[in-house]
């Protein structure tokens, strides 16, 4: 498929085929998926992909008991670490490394701010890390399509119960979003449907200055 092809058909999806996903094919999605930007380059994420039905039932109790959590051959925690430092000197030396950083001066003084970062509280933190988590999410989405695997972004769900279901420690990690992903079943009514609609661009895009209240664009008149 081609960019505007996956952006345009992808939906959400929750009515999926009873077949497996298999380790191949997850990891053709999460490997593309990973190239999503991050802050620093960071990449503050981790998945917890659930297959067997215990699982995909413990986690289904901490979503409100959306069906398709189980439904779906898999369902995954998308966690965003809270900690910017967790993996920054592996960043840090890769930047530095590939000739994205200039000299080790530089290189110290990244890692001074990410350390800064780490002091924030915790609110900051928080929102720190869904940034970049909720863009590998959307990166998840698209690279699943692609390899024609639907999906289900999941934001109804208690965090607390995640964290408590899976034994994570909360302090660290942030559960950002849960994702539904299988083959979606022959008859998925999204599939099917014209895509849902979307804020037209020129109400939703401004140029140079915030207009929210910019007037509707004009209707001709009848004659
Ligand atoms: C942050 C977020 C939270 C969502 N939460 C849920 C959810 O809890 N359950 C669900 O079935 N769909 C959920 N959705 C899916 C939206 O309903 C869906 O993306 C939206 O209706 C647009 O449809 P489309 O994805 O098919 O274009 C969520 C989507 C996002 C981005």
């Amino acid at each position: 498929m081609d960019f505007t092809e996956v952006v345009t058909s992808r939906r959400s999806v929750h009515e999926y085929a009873d077949e497996p996903l298999d380790d191949e094919t997850l990891e053709t999605i999460f490997e593309n998926a990973i190239q999503a930007p991050s802050s620093y380059n960071l990449q503050p994420w981790e998945f917890v992909v659930l297959r067997e039905d215990e699982t995909k039932e413990a986690l289904r109790e901490a979503a409100y008991d959306q069906e398709h959590v189980t439904g779906a051959a898999a369902s995954v925690i998308v966690l965003g670490n809270k900690d910017p430092e967790a993996h920054a000197e592996t960043v840090a030396d890769d930047m530095l490394e590939k000739g994205y950083l200039p000299n080790e001066e530089v290189r110290d003084s990244i890692l001074e701010n990410v350390a800064g970062m780490a002091d924030l509280p915790e609110q900051e933190r928080r929102v720190w890390t869904v940034r970049s988590t909720s863009l590998v999410a959307m990166a998840l989405m698209h690279a699943a399509w692609d390899e024609g695997v639907a999906t289900c972004p999941i934001g109804g769900f208690d965090p607390d119960a995640v964290l408590d279901a899976f034994d994570i420690d909360g302090e660290q990690y942030e559960p950002v979003m849960l994702m539904t992903m299988g083959i979606p079943a022959e008859d998925a009514g999204e599939l099917q449907a014209e895509a849902k609609y979307r804020r037209p661009v020129d109400e939703v895009v401004h140029y140079e200055e915030f207009a929210p209240e910019r007037e509707a664009p004009a209707v001709p008149a009848d004659d």
